[in-house]
């Protein structure tokens, strides 16, 4: 099932998210709708908190909707980050048309446990990593949005109150 993503600004998107405790068939549920609603967003990543659910659960396929070869479902996951800061250009399906360059480390190290409890661990380089970075962000109730610069963000907030203004309400 598709599920409704939020967009920024719901307050909702600033939570911390709580650890899963139990993988119940719920957790089964949400993981593979996050994974549907995912690839029908054409989004390589997306997190719990995302569809509204306080979760350390997250969905990631860099290899994209179209091959699908990479899915990675990771819950509480935690990263060890490592190497040169990079910066690349994100978006998020959180923050509709919209794209900037972040800043992240090159290299994480990944644990976390999949769907059958098992631990996963994995090291991520290139987009595997920003992307684990900006999921796991999600989880603290951090967007990439709120690693620009001051100045970049202030444009884009002014950009949305516009369109917010445009759309009427
Ligand atoms: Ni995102």
């Amino acid at each position: 099932m598709i599920l409704p993503v939020l967009q920024y600004p719901d307050p909702r998107l600033a939570r911390k998210a709580v650890a899963v405790e139990e993988i119940s068939p719920r957790i089964r549920a949400l993981a593979a709708d996050m994974t549907e609603t995912m690839y029908a967003g054409d989004g390589v990543g997306l997190a719990a908190p995302q569809v509204g659910e306080s979760l350390r659960l997250v969905v990631i396929d860099i290899s994209g909707p179209e091959r699908r070869e990479d899915l990675h479902v990771l819950i509480n996951p935690v990263l060890t980050l490592s190497g040169e800061e990079l910066s690349a250009d994100e978006g998020c399906l959180s923050v509709p048309d919209y794209s900037a360059r972040v800043t992240r480390r090159e290299f994480a190290a990944v644990r976390a446990v999949d769907l059958e409890g098992r631990p996963v661990a994995f090291n991520a380089s290139g987009r595997l990593a920003v992307c684990v970075q900006h999921e796991c962000d999600h989880l603290d109730g951090v967007l990439f949005i709120d690693r620009l610069s001051r100045m970049k963000r202030g444009m884009l907030d002014r950009r949305l109150k516009k369109k917010a203004a445009e759309h009427g309400r």
